[in-house]
This record gives structure tokens, C-alpha cells and sequence, in this order.
């Protein structure tokens, strides 16, 4: 799709920006975010694409392309989360519109837009589209706005965003990656301190996103109720140690000697955090050491935990990496993003990629009847804007 011709052809003038944000997939440190841990996504070769140009009326105008709908609304009455018309704002206008709310929040200058988008990232699959679309229309506005913030500042208004206004308290992981990709990486990611760096993928692997075609909604999901049930682990755990902030604090020793405090459900959410976090850094030293079975096998147990102690995986990611593990140039395989539904992101041997993807539809199949779309992505650069020259 053109989407500059799309622009034109919807409001009859050209726009000023064209801006891309990609989707991510996580490579371990899974429900983590919230947790102070650590987390290794990268941003992939999937986005939002965005073309907008300002409006001098205060209201921004939103093409979605793909869902062949469109939406008005007044930057000075977000609060009411109604559009021109008083209707309500549809589901998916509430990223762009929580966006401009968190901007605005923040102190910065954001303007009436008129937009139209499309995006390849499929929707509520785990790889972010939300967050794609969030970054995208914060990085519009700050382009239109003409004022200076760093991608990382931009993602965690974005975070703001979708706690405040869509109501899902999730983690900075997914709009960091989206702002902050560097193409060939993943990103290693510290969300306590907010520290990160780059790292290579080892030499000769690749990436294969395997999509179940289940799809998840977030905000009706029970991802609060697991952030709550990690919150409720700490106010527990902070009896046995006082001083402890987050699940980050405590070691695997520690919860050994604790956790048979705890309620067993509870118990069960904090030990897949405290283990998972304990994971990334033994998989940090494997990317050191170009070691890339180490790294997998770290894959494999994230996602039992995520499948038995989490309790997020569903039976048809569990079939994916099972299948996987079966295949020639495997890895690592486990379920990317919150679960639920969505994708499992599987580590390969790159040369061996071609038969893999055809050995997982093939067993996806036997075992479900069902298509799984699979691919092999390419990590990528985070969110670009770039000004439209006549
Ligand atoms: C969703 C959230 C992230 C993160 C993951 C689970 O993608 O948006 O912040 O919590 O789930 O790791």
C-alpha cells in the first residue's frame, strides 16, 4: 500500500510525515517488566506506517487503513473519550488519543493532525502492535511539534498513555523496543534503572516468529491480575525481607527459603518472575559467549514456566514449541509477549531456516488442523520519522 497516495487521495493535500514503528518480539524476561527485571527483545522487520500533517483546529482526524474506519476528535476534550460527533471513541483510537493525552500531560505541544496508517504487525499476537501505533503517533507529534525528546523519554509517555487512558498497566518493554530497536540486536534492557545496551545475536542464528492465529485481547486479559498477584508477592515476601521493593530483590536462595509463605497461587506467579529474571542473566552471558544452545535451552525453560507457574501459554503455543523442539537447526522456542494467545519466537540455525519453517506448519497442522503463519524476521531499528520533500 502506498501510503502516501492513500494520504492524498483521503484529504486531498500531501502530508508533511512519514513515520515507522516497528512491532518487537521478546526474546526472554517475560512478564518481567513490571518487576524491575531485565528484558532482551528486539524490534523486527513489522510496523506501524504513519503520514500525517498538521491541522489548525485542535482536532486530529485518524484514517485506519486496515480496519477501512475513521475517527474526529478534539485535543481539548480527550478527557470525555468522545468524538466529534459524541459518539464514543472507537477501541483502537484510544492508543492515538491516550497518546495525545499522556503528550499533553507531559507539558508538550501537540497539535491538530490529520493521519492515515497501516500496519503489518499483526493485531493482538504479542508482537505489539499497540505499542507500534503509540510510538508512531508520539513520534508524529513530536515531529509536527518540532520540540526535542529522547525515544526512551517518548516510550515511557507512551506507557503513560496506556495505563492512564486505556487502562493496561503494562510494562515499558514493548513501546522501549518499538523507540529504540537497533537493527541486527536485541536489547538487552535493565527497566529498573532504565539502562540498555545492544547485543549481538550469536553468529549464524536467526529469528522465526511461528503466529497460532489465536488471538488475545490485553486490557480484557488477566494481564493486571497477574501484575497484581506479583504485587501481592512482595508486600508478602517483605515480612521475611524488610527493604524488599520488587521480585528483582530477591534471589532464587532467597525465595527457596520463603516461598512456602506464600499463598500457592501467588507462590507460583513470583517464582516464574524470580526465576525468569534469574534466566536473563544467564542467557546475557550466553549472547557474551556466542553461545547459542545456552541460550535456547533458557528459551525452552522460560516457556514452561510461562506454560505451568505463569499460566499464560494456551495448548497451541504449547504445540508450536514442542514441534519446534523436534526440528532440524533448533534452538530455543517459547511464547513472545504476554500469552494468551499470539506467538512463539524460536532461536534457529539460519541456514536451517527453510526446513524449519516448513517442518513447524506442517506439525502445526497434524497436531491442530489449524495454518500457524511463520516467518523469519530480521531485528531492526527502532521508530524513524522522516520529513515528506515536495
Ligand atoms: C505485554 C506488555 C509488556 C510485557 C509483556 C510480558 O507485551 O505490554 O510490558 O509485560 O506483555 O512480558
Amino acid at each position: 500500500m502506498n501510503i502516501h497516495k492513500e494520504y492524498a487521495r483521503i484529504y486531498g493535500h500531501s502530508p508533511t510525515w512519514q513515520v515507522c514503528a516497528p512491532g518487537r518480539v521478546n526474546l526472554l524476561g517475560e512478564h518481567v517488566d513490571y518487576n524491575d527485571g531485565v528484558v532482551l527483545p528486539a524490534a523486527i522487520d513489522r510496523a506501524v506506517h504513519l503520514a500525517v500533517a498538521p491541522a489548525a483546529d485542535g482536532v486530529v482526524q485518524l484514517h485506519a487503513l486496515d480496519l477501512g474506519e475513521q475517527v474526529a476528535f478534539r485535543l481539548d476534550a480527550l478527557e470525555r473519550r468522545l468524538d466529534l460527533e459524541g459518539k464514543p471513541l472507537p477501541g483502537w483510537a484510544a492508543y492515538p488519543a491516550g497518546v495525545a493525552w499522556a503528550l499533553i500531560e507531559a507539558g508538550l505541544m501537540v497539535g491538530g493532525m490529520q493521519a492515515v496508517y497501516t500496519s503489518d504487525v499483526p493485531i493482538g499476537a504479542g508482537l505489539s502492535s499497540s505499542a507500534a501505533v503509540e510510538v508512531a503517533f508520539a513520534a508524529a507529534w513530536r515531529a509536527l511539534g518540532g520540540w526535542q525528546l529522547d525515544n526512551l523519554s517518548l516510550a515511557r509517555i507512551c506507557q503513560r498513555g496506556e495505563h492512564a487512558y486505556v487502562g493496561v498497566h503494562s510494562g515499558l518493554m514493548d513501546q522501549f523496543t518499538s523507540a529504540c530497536g537497533v537493527e541486527g540486536h536485541a536489547l538487552c534492557f535493565d527497566t529498573r534503572s532504565l539502562e540498555w545496551r545492544p547485543l549481538a545475536l550469536p553468529p549464524g542464528t536467526g529469528i522465526v516468529v511461528a503466529d497460532s492465529g489465536v488471538r488475545r485481547t490485553l486490557a480484557g486479559s488477566a494481564y493486571n491480575d497477574r501484575r497484581a498477584a506479583c504485587e501481592q508477592a512482595v508486600v508478602l515476601l517483605q515480612q521475611y525481607k524488610p527493604g524488599l521493593r520488587s521480585l528483582r530483590d530477591i534471589s532464587t536462595v532467597e525465595f527457596a527459603a520463603y516461598s512456602e509463605y506464600l499463598p500457592d497461587e501467588i507462590r507460583r506467579r513470583a517464582e516464574h518472575v524470580v526465576k525468569e529474571i534469574h534466566r536473563v542473566q544467564q542467557a546475557v552471558n550466553a549472547l557474551r559467549g556466542e553461545d547459542a544452545r545456552l541460550f535456547g535451552g533458557l528459551m525452552f525453560a522460560g516457556h514452561k514456566s510461562l506454560r505451568d507457574l505463569y499460566q499464560v501459554s494456551i495448548p497451541e503455543l504449547d504445540v508450536l514449541v514442542e514441534v519446534a523442539r523436534g526440528l532440524p537447526g533448533i534452538y530455543g522456542a517459547r511464547l513472545t509477549g504476554a500469552g494468551f494467545g499470539g506467538c512463539t519466537v524460536n532461536l534457529i540455525e539460519a541456514a536451517q531456516a527453510e526446513v524449519f519453517i516448513e517442518g513447524l506448519i506442517d506439525g502445526y497442522r497434524q497436531h491442530t488442523g489449524k495454518d500457524a503463519r511463520v516467518y523469519l524476521c530480521r531485528a531492526s531499528a527502532g521508530v524513524t520519522a522522516f520529513p515528506y520533500t515536495i
